[in-house]
């Protein structure tokens, strides 16, 4: 079995960071989304993965997935030139997938569970495809699944106005090369889109099995900020203990499951975990809270910092308190200083900002 990771689209629910950064580079827990997929794929026993890139971010998705070192892991890069949609990007690594089965994984997804079982599954079954499904609160966002008897799918819509149910489709789905036949058959959607989810209907059409597990354990669509925060929240939490590999002066305390990489240095300052520091960070004089992941060579310093995702070589000094933010690489952030500390930024298109 093979897998297709996909890494196009233009992450536009995640601008500005997203202008020079790939969302499936954006880091939680201080490692990039993607490289969870290819942990997750690589545990389940598939060596062989296809990466879908666009033009616009694949080298440095590529470059991302070539430095960090996974054994095992063969990697074949595959440029889908415009983001026609998910059936589009199969459609797009035909020639690499053959005539094998494969794990379809969007690399902006992260789920609690890994996927060995579900591959299994799949084996035993020997399903056209197999879909994971996840109750969600607003099903409007996402393929949803109507169930009938003794579970068996009915119908799939993409983005319904009136969802029949609160299933939505998750993304990672297990394919035959059956599903091949059902993307040539089916027509661009209202977004100009080829449809995964109309292949897969498609397939039902065809009177072919198509499977649907329920998942349990948490499902993460990293699109939006809200949901980044919550990912970073969600993967803090499985810490089990706390690894101190940088220094904390007898100033410090740590409390709490917390990550110290190497380099790392922190001075009378306090953090809470569950928390991450990367490798050459310096904290000085400041407060981590909970559900922070600093990254690698950053400067926190005289600050407070809360539920927040900050990526590599930003600065943060002399902020009051900074909770529920995501900050780019090389950003500084610093109080003004100054007889009315007026606020004094520079600050690119999409950008938001809470005083
Ligand atoms: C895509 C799929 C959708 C699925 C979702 C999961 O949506 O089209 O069916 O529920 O991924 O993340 P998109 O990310 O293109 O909005």
């Amino acid at each position: 079995m093979k897998g297709l990771i996909l890494s196009g689209g233009r992450g536009t629910r995640l601008r500005p960071l997203t202008y020079s950064l790939p969302k499936q580079l954006v880091s939680v827990a201080n490692k990039p989304i993607i490289h969870y997929v290819v942990e997750n794929l690589l545990e389940a026993g598939i060596e062989e993965m296809g990466v879908i890139i666009s033009p616009e971010t694949g080298q440095q998705v590529r470059k991302s997935l070539l430095d960090a070192g996974f054994q095992r892991a063969r990697f074949t890069f595959i440029l889908q030139e415009k983001p026609l949609g998910l059936a589009h990007a199969v459609k797009t690594a035909k020639d690499f997938l053959g005539n094998e089965n494969f794990v379809m994984y969007l690399g902006d997804n992260l789920i609690g569970s890994g996927i060995k079982d579900f591959v299994e599954e799949f084996k035993r079954t020997a399903p056209a495809a197999l879909i994971l499904l996840k109750e969600v609160e607003d099903p409007r966002l996402f393929g949803v699944a109507e169930l009938g008897e003794g579970g068996k799918i009915v119908r799939l819509v993409e983005k319904p106005e009136s969802p029949p149910s609160n299933l939505a489709l998750v993304g990672v789905y297990i394919f035959s090369p059956q599903v091949h036949l059902a993307v040539e058959r089916i027509r661009p959607s209202w977004r100009g889109e080829l449809e995964i989810t109309d292949a897969i209907q498609e397939l039902i059409n065809m009177g072919l099995e198509v499977r649907a597990h329920i998942l349990q354990r948490w499902w993460l669509d990293t699109g939006k900020k809200d949901d980044m925060l919550e990912a970073n929240r969600v993967v803090l939490d499985e810490i089990r203990k706390t690894r101190i590999s940088g220094e904390v002066d007898e100033n410090s305390t740590i409390n709490g499951r917390v990550v110290v990489e190497e380099g790392a240095r922190i001075i009378g300052s306090k953090i809470r975990g569950p928390a991450i520091i990367g490798k050459r960070t310096v904290v000085e004089n400041s407060f981590i809270g909970p559900y922070t992941s600093i990254g690698e060579g950053c400067l926190i310093k005289n600050s407070c910092v809360e539920y927040s995702v900050i990526l590599p070589e930003t600065e943060v000094i002399d902020i009051e308190r900074m909770e529920e933010s995501l900050v780019g690489r090389r950003a500084i952030i610093k109080k003004g200083s100054g007889v009315n500390r007026a606020l004094k930024v520079m600050i690119g298109d999409d950008s938001s900002l809470e005083i």
